[in-house]
């Protein structure tokens, strides 16, 4: 019988947890598949795990995630309702920038979960992350600030994805204004899933 989602996902993270193929897998404490509902239908995609992440083996546990639940939760979302990763499953040295090759060896996992969880919508979250999306579904990116809130339509096999990329949260916990930015941007957010 063919595999379920869940089946498919365990196997995934089981295989996230074991993984050695980048030199971050010897360095970390845990490795951070993700959270949340496999039926999602928003998937917000950091960059990588910091240090509590990589303590927790969770996804968004420190300052920059208690902002994410409160800008959830503004919008009546739930932690539990979407879907959260990272580009990279294992923690950087110092929370320096993924390398090129680290993000090479490890986002084919992203892809996969994008693949199981067939979201409506993915929120790429800061720089990095906009990039990796943007590309991977045939858009060029362009300066965040310049794009944040907007929305790309990609076409996928399994139908159209919505991508609205967004500020990173850690980045409106530096500069306040910015998370004026986000609140408006998750309002647009809530938008776009109302409609049907
Ligand atoms: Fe594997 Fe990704 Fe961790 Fe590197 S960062 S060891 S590719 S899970
Ligand atoms: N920043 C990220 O990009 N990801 C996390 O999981 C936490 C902080």
């Amino acid at each position: 019988m063919a595999m379920g989602k869940e089946e498919k996902m365990k196997k995934l993270e089981e295989k996230i947890r074991t993984c050695r193929k980048c030199p971050l897998g010897s360095l970390r404490t845990n490795a951070v598949p993700g959270s949340g509902s496999y039926d999602a239908q928003v998937m917000f995609i950091g960059e990588a795990p910091g240090y509590w992440e990589d303590q927790k083996g969770l996804p968004f546990v420190g300052r920059a995630g208690k902002l994410l639940d409160e800008l959830l939760s503004e919008i009546g979302l739930s932690r539990e309702e979407v879907y959260i990763t990272n580009i990279v499953k294992c923690r950087p040295p110092e929370n320096r920038d993924p390398t090129e090759e680290e993000i090479k060896a490890c986002a084919p996992y992203l892809d996969r979960q994008i693949d199981i969880i067939r979201p409506r919508v993915i929120v790429p979250l800061g720089r990095h992350s906009m990039g990796y999306i943007l590309e991977k579904f045939g858009f060029k990116a362009e300066p965040i600030s310049k794009i944040h809130g907007k929305t790309f339509e990609a076409h996928t096999l399994f139908g159209k994805i919505i991508i609205m990329p967004m500020y990173h949260p850690a980045a409106a916990l530096y500069r306040p204004p910015l998370k004026e930015e986000l609140r408006a941007d998750f309002r647009r957010l809530k938008g776009l899933l109302e409609k049907k």
